[in-house]
């Protein structure tokens, strides 16, 4: 299938090229050991895992994004392997939210710290600017 084909699952997006900001490279970089840890928490789930490279959010980073169908899209930095389990229970909350928007109550803590932005669906208008 085409990657960049739309899906009613949801999606997380992480980066595999983020490092920490201010520290060396290293060939394991911090955002491949995220998508890795992602991937096992994904498995049995409805949420699909995508690597890639980038999200414009490195120095904030280790980064990675989640949108359902229609959804609004989430962008999460500060990131590390631990939150593995909070962007999936994230994705799946946000599957789940009629309205398209990622709840406040009940969304994983990490996922409150680690925001960075929103961004909306296309076709969204705000109804009182
Ligand atoms: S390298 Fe990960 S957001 Fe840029």
């Amino acid at each position: 299938m085409d990657a960049a084909v739309s899906t009613a699952a949801p999606v997380v997006y992480v980066c595999i090229t983020c490092g920490y900001a201010g520290e060396a490279d290293i060939e394991l970089r911090p955002g491949a050991i995220l998508a890795a840890a992602t991937e096992r928490a994904a498995a049995g789930t409805e949420v699909e895992v995508r690597r890639l490279r980038c999200l414009a959010n490195c120095s904030r980073g280790p980064s990675a994004a989640m949108r359902a169908n229609g959804s609004w899209t989430y962008v999460f930095g500060g990131l590390d392997a631990t939150c593995a389990d909070a962007l999936i229970a994230g994705a799946r909350l946000l599957a789940r939210a009629a309205d398209g928007i990622l709840p406040w109550r009940g969304r994983p803590e990490k996922l409150k710290r680690g925001l960075i932005a929103r961004v909306p669906p296309i076709g969204f208008q705000e109804i009182d600017p």
